[in-house]
């Protein structure tokens, strides 16, 4: 049974991309079958897996837009398939108000593919906007990166009330798998409090996962087009990640 999870969280900066993409490469170094989707315009996770958005000749928005079959990179990336993106994405933006069943285009093109993979991972923009409405409708599973700052808390409220909206309207079976804080730096107490107040006040919502330590490796290895595992195996965030990957493997 795939399970098709979608990381959305429309703060940006909050390691949405870097998870998507370093959680997909422990999925697939623990045999399962992945597929990245990438529904970014910025193109940051294409970029991240070491393509050049600029070459494609096809991206998602053939998809979305043109209803085609899902354009998928003809290589596979350290084991991981992925449906890259590019720039042309933001004109779907304006152009999905006016199209059909908008809300369905992403869920209608993973539907004849995604028996193929165990795990899909949908990496979304930073936005409540219409391409993370395609991508929660698309999802099994949702899946929120969190900040360990106050301000980011801040924004669950509306968060919520999108899951919410989702949920009731366009995908009654989507679950809440549950919450990663990021980027910690436990040594500040402001952030420990944070987290602790995640762990209080959304725990009834969904599984708190074990938090990401803050470290300046994880863009490192990005720029080298590299999850951090390749970069620094022995890198802490990479064990808190494998424990992660775990709880993902259960979801149902
Ligand atoms: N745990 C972390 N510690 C420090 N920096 C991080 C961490 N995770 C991501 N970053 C960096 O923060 C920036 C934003 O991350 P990104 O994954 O692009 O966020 P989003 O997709 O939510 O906008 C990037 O430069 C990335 O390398
Ligand atoms: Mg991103």
């Amino acid at each position: 049974m795939s399970r098709i999870i979608t990381l959305f969280n429309q703060s940006g900066g909050v390691s949405k991309t870097t998870l998507t993409h370093n959680l997909g490469y422990h999925l697939a170094a623990n045999k399962r079958r992945v597929l990245l989707i990438d529904m970014d315009p910025q193109a940051s996770l294409t970029q991240f897996m070491g393509i050049d958005p600029e070459s494609l000749e096809q991206t998602v928005y053939n998809a979305i837009i043109d209803e085609e079959p899902l354009f998928i990179y003809p290589e596979t990336i350290y084991g991981i398939a992925i449906a890259p993106t590019n720039i042309n994405l933001s004109a779907a933006e304006l152009l999905l108000p006016a199209a059909t069943a908008r809300e369905y285009r992403l869920a209608e093109a993973l539907a004849p593919i995604k028996d193929n993979y165990d795990f899909i991972l949908i990496d979304c923009p930073p936005s409540l906007g219409i391409l993370s409405i395609l991508s929660l409708t698309a999802a099994t599973h949702l899946v929120v990166p969190i900040q360990c700052q106050f301000k980011s808390f801040l924004g669950t409220d509306l968060l919520l009330d999108t899951i919410a909206r989702v949920k009731k309207k366009l995908n009654k079976n989507l679950q809440i798998a549950g919450f990663i804080p990021t980027m910690l730096d436990s040594r500040t107490a402001q952030e420990t409090r944070t987290l602790n107040a995640v762990q209080e006040q959304l725990s009834q919502v969904g599984t708190i996962y074990p938090a990401i330590p803050k470290s300046i490796a994880f863009a490192d290895a990005s720029e080298r087009r590299m999850p951090l595992a390749m970069y620094d195996k022995k890198h802490a965030a990479v064990k808190v990640m494998k424990k992660i990957v775990k709880e993902l493997e259960k979801l149902n």
